[in-house]
């Protein structure tokens, strides 16, 4: 196991520049009963546009419940996590969920497409619960197949698709709206080494185009090909400063 340091609120980076700020964040399931769990024990990092990071830690430690929470989808037991300036844990769920549709992408394992429409349409969905409609929608549900590199594969069905072209179209979906963050859990788990490098190589350009991308994965040289890795373990996160072996 290499050298870890405990990551600290003590960033160079002023809070204006962080698109995401995670303080003091602590989860307890099932509180006060006898089957309690501690997971999360004081979590603090910040994320800036254009960083791409990974998570990594042993099945169980809490990568999931971390991801969900600073995605929004799940309240922490104390703590606050703050996107782009809004601290999420002031919303009513109402403002959550439209932060939520906004402002984050997420991407997960299984891909979670919709079989009886194409990939075309996959994409459209979300600009259409947004409020964006018929040939504007199209249009940019076309560029952001383009972006992921699916130009020609629109009009198929995620059954005519392989695992990597379902996940690209996920990874599409996930961009509809122009989010600031995307988050990922396991996005590569389905998929082989290499199509999962290249998936990777995706994560990569759109952190050039000024994403930040939060990813969770068990595989260490894919989380070596981020920015930083940070690994969660006994309820903390680490930074990790040198090498580190398989978790
Ligand atoms: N809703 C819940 N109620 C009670 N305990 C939960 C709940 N969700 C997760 N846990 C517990 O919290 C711990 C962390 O779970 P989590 O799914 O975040 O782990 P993980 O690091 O993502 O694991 P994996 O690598 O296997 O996906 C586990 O011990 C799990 O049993
Ligand atoms: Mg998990």
């Amino acid at each position: 196991m290499g050298i870890t340091g405990r990551c600290s609120m003590e960033n160079t980076a002023t809070p204006a520049d962080n698109i995401l700020i995670v303080q003091n964040v602590e989860k307890i399931f099932n509180q006060g009963k006898r089957n309690e769990v501690y997971v999360l024990k004081g979590i603090n990092f910040q994320m800036r546009l254009g960083d791409f990071f990974a998570l990594m830690g042993p099945s169980g430690s809490g990568k999931s419940t971390l991801l969900n929470i600073v995605g929004g989808l799940l309240k922490s037991t104390t703590g606050s996590v703050s996107i782009k300036d809004t601290i999420l844990n002031d919303l009513d769920d109402d403002s959550l969920t439209e932060m939520r549709s906004k402002h984050i992408g997420w991407i997960f394992q299984s891909f979670g497409l919709i079989d009886n429409l194409t990939a075309l349409e996959n994409v459209i969905i979300p600009l259409n619960l947004a409020g964006v409609y018929e040939e504007e929608a199209e249009n940019r549900a076309k560029e952001l197949l383009r972006i992921v590199g699916l130009e020609d594969r629109a009009d198929h069905f995620p059954d005519g698709l392989s695992g990597g072209q379902q996940q690209r179209v996920a990874i599409a979906r996930a961009l509809a709206n122009d989010p600031f963050i995307l988050f990922a859990d396991e996005p590569t788990g389905n998929l082989d080494t290499q199509t999962g490098l290249e998936i990777i190589e995706l994560f990569k350009d759109l952190a050039k185009m000024g994403k930040a991308i939060l990813m969770v994965t068990h595989d260490v040289s894919l989380a070596h090909a981020s920015d930083q890795v940070f690994i969660l373990r006994d309820g903390v996160v680490e930074k990790e400063l040198e090498e580190i072996t398989a978790l």
